[in-house]
């Protein structure tokens, strides 16, 4: 954790303190045992809704249900004690209206203890945050590319160049209007990134938007090179591990057809040995 870190888990009003300082440290997770490691070095865990691509093999995010998101945000919570849990709303599950919204971000937040959501969509979601926050429930935005709306989009693509960076910096206010306690940029030219952080009072948090928003985020298996198949030009990789796995798991593979393991060690012998006298 940071030194701006509070000596108790992380809430949204410290997110939005955050404004301008020390950069804020966000990765996906979905599981405990990550939620472990991510725990003592980021601000925010987000359980994104790419749980249903990176850990269940979907086309796309457009099939994640409520349930998945309640029950990887369960497990996420067990692993965390300082870094803020963040749970996305699914597709389908708030964009009819405020009244939908509350109702699956109050389930999300009181089956899971998660002490915030994240949605996706910018002006035309502004009566939906204002509705949340007003109530309890306090939102992160999502801007420029929303991959819940990837078939309105024609893919997943960068969101704000020329004629499009109005509407862009427009939902960013809007969302800030609204009480959002901070918003994530996605796939946005750098210079807009850069004139909308500027702009903002509530911190951006930046994945392939460049350097000059106030945190970024990654989905945590491209950063740890979990896919050999799968390199987004806005992800570094900081490990190889999906490299190092499939060589692990050759070589347990090449020790059993050889009988090479369990070796000796790794057997129960059949008698108890006496203790020595
Ligand atoms: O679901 C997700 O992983 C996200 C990040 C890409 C921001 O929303």
């Amino acid at each position: 954790m940071s030194a701006n870190s509070p000596a108790r888990p992380v809430l949204p009003p410290d997110i939005r303190a955050r404004k301008g300082t020390q950069p804020l440290v966000v990765l996906t997770t979905y599981t405990t045992p990550m939620a472990r490691l991510v725990d003592g070095h980021c601000d925010i865990a987000l359980v994104g809704d790419s749980v249903g691509m990176v850990l269940h093999g979907m086309p796309s995010t457009l099939g994640v249900t409520l349930d998945m998101m309640i029950l990887h945000g369960r497990a996420v919570m067990r692993g965390l004690t300082r870094a803020m849990a963040l749970i996305d709303l699914p597709f389908g599950s708030y964009e009819e209206g405020p009244q939908q919204a509350y109702r699956n971000a109050a389930r999300l937040m009181a089956e899971t203890g998660a002490p915030a959501v994240k949605l996706e969509g910018g002006a035309h979601m502004a009566e939906t945050i204002a509705f949340l926050t007003a109530r309890g429930v306090p939102v992160m935005a999502h801007i420029g590319l929303t991959p819940q709306s990837v078939n309105t989009l024609g893919g997943y693509k960068v969101v704000g160049r020329e004629g499009e960076a109005d509407r862009v910096m427009a939902d960013a206010l809007a969302v800030q209007a609204a009480g959002a306690f901070a918003v994530v940029l996605e796939k946005v030219p750098v210079g807009l990134t850069a004139r909308i952080t500027k702009t903002l009072e509530i911190p951006t948090i930046g994945i392939g938007a460049g350097v000059e928003c106030d945190g970024q985020v990654l989905v945590v298996d491209d950063m740890l090179g979990m896919f050999t198949d799968f390199r987004p030009k806005f992800v570094k990789r900081y490990a190889d591990l999906g490299k190092l796995a499939e060589q692990a798991i050759a070589t347990y593979a090449a020790d059993v057809r050889a009988r090479a393991f369990p070796a000796a060690e790794h057997g129960f012998a059949d008698t108890v040995p006496k203790a020595v006298q």
